[in-house]
């Protein structure tokens, strides 16, 4: 390493410092004898000052010639000026040496508005702009409050397969490929697999991308996407929400702490995100279309009144989510969902057949549901029916049916999709931007 190597976002630390930093131009400005160079280097960015008095003329002429993206690597002098745009920002490096690893060639992504299909086919390259590089940094801290709280709270973490026998969430979305010749499903959901664990470890997750061949484009739909997935032995429905709230808390909180500057740079209003700790309020569905009936009476606005059309049984669509998770200051629990809306899986409300031991965790400010959960059924004659009325093939089930046999529990889990609430704490409008390499209906690349 070369002496007096530093990250950009250690720079405070070396005030009056010579330093060394390897990295990428981002832009320059051309002032004549002042060269303005603004250096990132995945950590941050910083504006570095080449005066042509202060460097030999080789490095001026360098220095005069890059162009955006060139990698090269810089020394020099820290200062501390309030002015000094950057990320952390507060300080720039008088330059004293310049070294080109390569002049990039004419980049296709300007400093200015492109469009969003033009920006994906350049996805590859996309991801170093400041905003994007600002939400896959947001998405990194998101992953790893998940793992530590869950690692923290007696959660065994167990991946489980991504070619699969059978259907988890209908059969609707499932993508087929042929496994030597039988056919096997991307996995829709760990879940099945999870409820396996529990028994053999108590309290278990599994976290990995999941696929749902989703023919709609909206945007908070991905074909592809990350799903952790908690199981709790012993644990009815209850339990599950307090569970499901400490942990998106402390996944917010953590990430307010640690990407503050990054939340800035987006943008982001942080005030309602603070306001997300526990308890989150709870809702039955019932009380939600009671709610929703209300608002649609209030309105004087039709397109919403006709969009907010629903009738017992129906699921919601993500207008009716959005209308009912502005009536709250934190996310809302939904529970309680009609049976015929949600998965073959899920406990009936005692008494109540028509109704599942379903919650949904809506977030406000327009995201919606990122989490889905429930208690299992533990029946087995019932799971067995429930197969049957699902037209789902029992063979490929009957694993799963074992675990009714042997040992059965009350037991319950929940999925969260990490894109949908990165797109929330991030506060953008798709989730497109919070995967590195987005899938959608339309786009396998780059
Ligand atoms: O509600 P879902 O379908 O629930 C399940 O898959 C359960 N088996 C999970 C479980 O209980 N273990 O999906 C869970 C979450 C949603 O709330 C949403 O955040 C996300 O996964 N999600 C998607 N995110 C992006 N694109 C899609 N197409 C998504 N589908 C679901
Ligand atoms: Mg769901």
């Amino acid at each position: 390493m070369p002496p007096g190597l530093i990250r950009i976002e250690e720079i405070a630390a070396y005030e009056g410092q010579e330093v060394t930093i390897r990295g990428w131009l981002y832009s320059r400005t051309d002032k004549g004898r002042l060269q303005f160079l603004r250096l990132r280097d995945g950590t941050g960015m910083v504006q570095a000052v080449v005066f042509k008095k202060d460097v030999p003329p080789d490095v001026f002429r360098a220095a005069r010639s890059l162009t955006q993206e060139s990698s090269l690597i810089v020394s020099g002098v820290v200062r501390a000026d309030q002015r000094a745009p950057g990320i952390p920002g507060g300080y720039e490096i008088g330059v004293t040496d310049l070294q080109v690893v390569q002049r990039a060639e004419e980049y296709p992504i300007q400093l200015k508005e492109h469009g969003p299909d033009f920006l994906l086919d350049h996805r590859h390259l996309w991801i170093r702009s400041p905003r994007q590089w600002a939400i896959l940094r947001v998405r990194a801290t998101v992953i790893r409050a998940i793992r530590d709280w869950l690692d923290d709270h007696g959660f065994v973490n167990l991946d489980t397969p991504i070619l699969t026998p059978a259907a988890c969430e209908g059969t609707t979305t499932l993508f087929e490929t042929d496994y030597f010749g039988e056919p096997a499903y991307l996995t829709q959901s760990g879940q099945l697999y999870n409820e396996a664990t529990i028994a053999a470890f108590g309290r278990v997750y599994c976290f990995g991308p999941t696929f749902r061949a989703e023919k709609s484009k909206t945007r908070r739909h991905l074909t592809e996407f990350w799903m952790v997935e908690p199981e709790i032995a012993y644990c009815d429905l209850d339990e599950l929400m307090e569970i499901e709230e400490q942990f998106v808390s402390y996944i917010v909180q953590r990430t307010l702490r640690e990407r503050a500057a990054e939340l800035k740079l987006l943008g982001r209003d942080t005030t309602p995100l603070e306001r997300v700790v526990p308890p989150f309020p709870r809702i039955s569905y019932d009380e939600a279309l009671e709610l929703l009936a209300q608002i649609r009476e209030e309105t004087e606005d039709e397109a919403l009144r006709a969009l907010l059309e629903i009738e017992w049984g129906d699921d919601f669509g993500s207008p009716h989510e959005t209308e009912l998770a502005r009536r709250f200051d934190r996310p809302v629990f939904v529970y309680g969902y009609p049976t015929q809306a949600k998965a073959f899986y899920m406990e009936p409300w005692p008494g109540r057949p028509e109704v599942s031991k379903s919650v949904d965790l809506l977030a406000p400010e327009g995201y919606g549901e990122i989490t889905g959960g429930s208690e299992r059924i533990s029946d087995l004659k019932l799971l067995e029916e429930r197969l049957v009325e699902h037209n789902l093939p029992r063979e490929a089930f009957e694993w799963y049916l074992d675990l009714r046999r042997y040992g059965s529990v009350p037991h319950s889990g929940f999925g969260l999709g990490v894109e949908r609430t990165v797109a929330w704490i991030c506060g953008i409008e798709h989730v497109r931007e919070t995967i590195p390499f987005p899938r959608m209906l339309k786009r396998a690349y780059p």
